[in-house]
């Protein structure tokens, strides 16, 4: 580790910013261009492939959606809800181009599962925490990011179409770009509060 980054020294300021900024994460669903791309989407891949990860098989896999490939992508969720559903796909398939033409940036997330000693939940967990680093990433830049699956997520010819073949697949979708202004009479979604989500281990 580059010692200037050790954590000793960092200035307490500092690490109390960053934390700071980390706990003002929230998901932003309504989001707008620009995107982040060049030096600062690298450093939102990079934040990625800090997850954690047993038996070091770096089992991320990032696939960049964005720019005039939305469109095509936009037809392949069309073109799969329709497949999918009789009944509800036409309003499906709205709803993902609907999804798609307003999202600067999509990242779909995958993992590539193994065979061997660590467990497919294991891979699979070390995907999602890719996505967690991301998406906070994403928030750090000054960048809106919402993590979505949906039936899209769980379909195996969407799944195939982003490379991803069983026993490999997809995490999620993450949903970057700039968060669009929201009103000043928003309401403001509480958080969690911490003593109903932890508590002593007691024999
Ligand atoms: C694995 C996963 C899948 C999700 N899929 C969807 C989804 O398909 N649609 C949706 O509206 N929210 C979905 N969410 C929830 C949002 O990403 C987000 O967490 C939620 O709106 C709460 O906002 P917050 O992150 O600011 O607390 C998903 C979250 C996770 C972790």
């Amino acid at each position: 580790m580059d010692q200037s980054l050790a954590p000793s020294a960092i200035r307490r300021d500092e690490t109390m910013r960053a934390l700071e900024l980390l706990l003002s994460r929230q998901s932003a669903g309504l989001l707008q261009e620009p995107a982040p791309d060049g030096a600062e989407l690298d450093l939102i891949l990079d934040a990625g492939l800090r997850a954690p990860d047993h038996g070091r098989l770096r089992p991320w896999r990032f696939v960049l959606i964005r720019g005039e490939q939305r469109t095509k992508w936009a037809d392949r969720l069309a073109e799969a809800a329709l497949a999918r559903d009789r009944e509800n796909g036409a309003m499906m398939a709205e709803k993902a181009r609907a999804w798609v033409a307003r999202t600067p940036l999509i990242i779909a997330v995958g993992v590539e599962v193994k065979a061997g000693k660590i467990p497919e939940i294991e891979q699979l967990l070390s995907g999602g925490a890719a996505a967690m680093n991301m998406l906070s990433a994403v928030h750090l830049l000054g960048y809106g990011g919402m993590w979505v699956t949906g039936a899209n997520a769980y379909d195996p010819q969407v799944n195939k179409w982003l490379g991803f073949e069983a026993p490999s697949r997809l995490v999620g979708f993450l949903g970057v770009g700039t968060p669009r202004p929201m009103p000043a009479d928003a309401p403001k979604m509480a958080r969690p509060l911490r003593e109903q989500h932890t508590r002593e281990w007691a024999p």
